[in-house]
């Protein structure tokens, strides 16, 4: 693994933005990997002011999102589909068809998992897999449990998470308690893995993730068997897992 280290969330953003030019620049049509949430907000603002000023051009780019609520519909302001094309695709010259996310809508979830795991079959081996990561190590919303799933899975979103994810809500109760993920079997098989992270408040379960045993119950922990993983974290998200390092 790299580690890439920033001094705050928005040299973390530029870093990471970085990347990912560099990414679709050597590689017109990369399909590439996206996330929603805090994390990516900064690097998708990048992106877009790149794309205006000439240097960027993203008219081959296929991209697969990571999750999205069960129960939301694409207009919903608080769905993944609307975050995506809010932050990044109404901004850039992204062909929307080429554009892939679970479809919260869909109540058969048997159905919605084999079609998503069918989308990522068909538009090949993702570049480069962008991902955050929660409080309590997920990534997706593959949230701690007693195995790795392979493929696309509705989850029982973790208390933790549904409490983090609230601020996004009018109340608690609005936050939909399932999600539509893609596996980490899906996301282990991107050629490129990058791993954004800002704040002190995560830098235990960076520690835990990146120095600590590989398990599911800390589901990032899996990276560490990728063999192309970069991840870009701020100082304070850096903290625990430097002095974890330091230790070795
Ligand atoms: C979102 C996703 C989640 C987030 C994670 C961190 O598509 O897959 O795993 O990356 O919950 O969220 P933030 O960035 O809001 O702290």
């Amino acid at each position: 693994m790299r580690i890439i280290e920033a001094v705050d969330y928005e040299d973390m953003s530029r870093k990471a933005a970085n990347i990912i030019s560099a990414q679709i620049t050597l590689k017109s049509d990369s399909v590439l990997g996206l996330a929603t949430g805090s994390s990516p907000v900064g690097l998708y603002k990048c992106l877009v002011e790149r794309y205006q000023n000439g240097d960027l051009d993203f008219s081959q780019v296929t991209s697969v999102n990571l999750d999205e609520y069960k129960g939301l519909s694409g207009d919903n302001d608080q769905s993944y589909r609307y975050f995506m094309n809010s932050h990044l695709f109404d901004h850039v010259n992204i062909d929307k068809i080429q554009t892939f996310v679970p479809n919260g809508l869909e109540a058969d979830s048997r159905q919605e998992c084999e079609r998503y795991d069918q989308v990522l079959a068909d538009v090949g081996r993702v570049d480069i897999q962008l991902l955050g990561m929660g409080h309590n190590g997920h990534i997706g919303f593959n949230e701690p449990g007693d195995f790795f799933h392979m493929g696309t899975h509705c989850v029982d979103l973790a208390q933790s998470t549904i409490e983090a994810n609230k601020r996004f809500f009018a109340t608690e109760e609005d936050v939909p308690r399932q999600a539509y993920t893609m596996g980490i079997g899906s996301i282990m098989q991107a050629a490129g893995i990058l791993v954004i992270v800002s704040g002190a408040e995560k830098a235990g379960i960076v520690a835990e993730a990146f120095a600590g045993p590989v398990t599911p119950r800390v589901p990032a922990s899996v990276l560490q068997l990728h063999h192309n993983v970069i991840l870009v974290a701020d100082q304070a998200a850096l903290s625990e897992l430097k002095k974890r390092m330091a230790d070795l």
